[in-house]
């Protein structure tokens, strides 16, 4: 039951030291709990019969070697960092039964005409740094590097908290000759194959994402003694924006979200009209058209709020990916291995951001969703069944083979 393994080491990641905060799973890019985290990976990894390296974005990366070195290999990833008080199989799932594929492999003593490797990628979820996916983006090599220069609410730099150095951060960067594929395997953080019976589906694409930083800045002042006329309240002008921000997603009908997740206002005392407001935007779309039309018409309505108020608005975009298909080929490999394993197969589109995105720049790629409980995640209620980890395992390594035999 190596399926069940990858689920109960995840559970293993769920509590210091490899999360942050205690009584719950935080483990944020290049924190103590990443680290200790890496170190148990490593283990498991080479335990598996990979090969350990940590490259320079960070990533802990493990290679199982095919027949001829020089192929090029099958990635197996996802990440490894979580949300704040998140789940504990968003993101490490993915990596364990890429483990487990390779440790089912080693243990068969089968080798493959490519290698294998399997990546716990660090900063999908951008819950450390202003700015998400730093490490996918430097393996697919699409980081630009003044994206680095950035720093987390404490004011530590991404330098300072890197153990390498700064300036090698972008030779994290594979060639693309080096890579045949990319295979990420995810819990559907939805309700859909939960809804209908099923244990997997196979990814059509994922999303396009837009994220924003808004500062609204008004007039501070005495909470007691300032008249409701002459306040230039910038929270109360957030507060409008946020409104806006749903009713302007919902009312276009479509597959558009947008989400403000983060709101904070400065100083922050019960008898103070608070200065400045800091919120963010999440906008995303399956069509990228969509998005960016819902998201202009956000901004232009922020902006209305702010002159009818009398405050100043600075907004800045701070994520742009674009909708990212998996690849046709790959996916129909995909359905045949669901089709050998039992499963009925079942295409979904993936709502939820994940490296893949980025990887999709590098070479073809190709997603398994599993189901979870009651669709919940980004919440400490997340659950898998062991049960359909096994059956994602099974799906995947037939992937594999399938894979293996195109290649042959
Ligand atoms: C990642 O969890 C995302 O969808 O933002
Ligand atoms: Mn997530
Ligand atoms: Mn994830």
């Amino acid at each position: 039951m190596t399926g069940a393994r990858a689920v109960s080491r995840c559970d293993q990641l769920g509590a210091p030291p490899y999360s942050d905060m205690p009584g719950g799973l935080f483990r944020a890019y290049l924190t103590p709990a990443y680290f200790a985290a890496q170190d148990a990976l490593a283990g498991w990894m080479a335990k598996a019969g990979m090969t350990v390296r940590r490259d320079p974005a960070a990533n802990l990366v493990g290679r199982y070697e095919g027949v001829d070195p020089q192929a090029p290999a099958l990635i197996i990833g996802s990440h490894l960092d979580s949300v704040r008080d998140g789940g504990r199989y968003d993101g490490p799932l993915g990596i364990m039964l890429g483990i487990e594929c390779v440790a089912s492999l080693s243990a068969q003593g089968k080798r493959l005409p490519f290698a294998i490797e399997v990546y716990a990628f660090g900063d999908e979820e951008g819950s450390r740094f202003p700015a998400a996916m730093l490490t996918s983006r430097a393996v697919a090599g699409t980081l630009h590097p003044a994206t680095l220069d950035m720093a987390d609410a404490d004011g530590v730099s991404v330098a300072v908290a890197l153990p390498g150095d700064i300036d090698a951060y972008l030779a994290a960067a594979r060639r693309p000759r080096t890579t045949l594929a990319y295979l990420e395997a995810h819990i559907e953080q939805g309700p859909v194959l939960e809804a209908d019976g099923l244990a997997v589906g196979t990814v059509t694409g994922i999303a396009a994402q837009l994220r924003y930083s808004v500062v609204v800045r008004g007039m501070a002042g005495q909470a007691g003694t300032t008249t409701m006329r002459l306040r230039r309240d910038p929270l109360a002008g957030a507060a409008a924006m946020v409104l806006a921000v749903e009713q302007l997603a919902r009312s276009d009908n479509s597959d558009v979200v947008a989400t403000v997740g983060v709101i904070e206002a400065a100083p922050g005392a019960p008898n103070v009209i608070p200065g400045e407001v800091r919120f963010t935007i999440d906008v995303r779309s399956g069509v990228e058209a969509r998005r960016d039309a819902v998201a202009e018409a956000i901004l232009a309505r922020i902006a209305e709020i702010a002159k009818a108020r009398d405050l100043e608005i600075a907004i800045e975009r701070i994520h742009d990916l674009p909708a990212s298909p998996c690849d046709p080929v790959l996916m129909d490999l995909m359905d045949a291995a669901l089709a050998a394993a039992g499963q009925p197969v079942r295409r979904l589109v993936s709502g939820a951001g994940h490296d893949a995105m980025n990887m999709a720049a590098l070479c073809p790629t190709t997603m398994l969703f599993i189901r979870c409980k009651g669709g919940i995640s980004h919440n400490p209620a997340e659950h898998v069944d062991p049960a359909d980890a096994e059956i994602a395992l099974k799906v995947m390594l037939g992937f594999i083979e399938r894979l293996a035999a195109r290649y042959a």
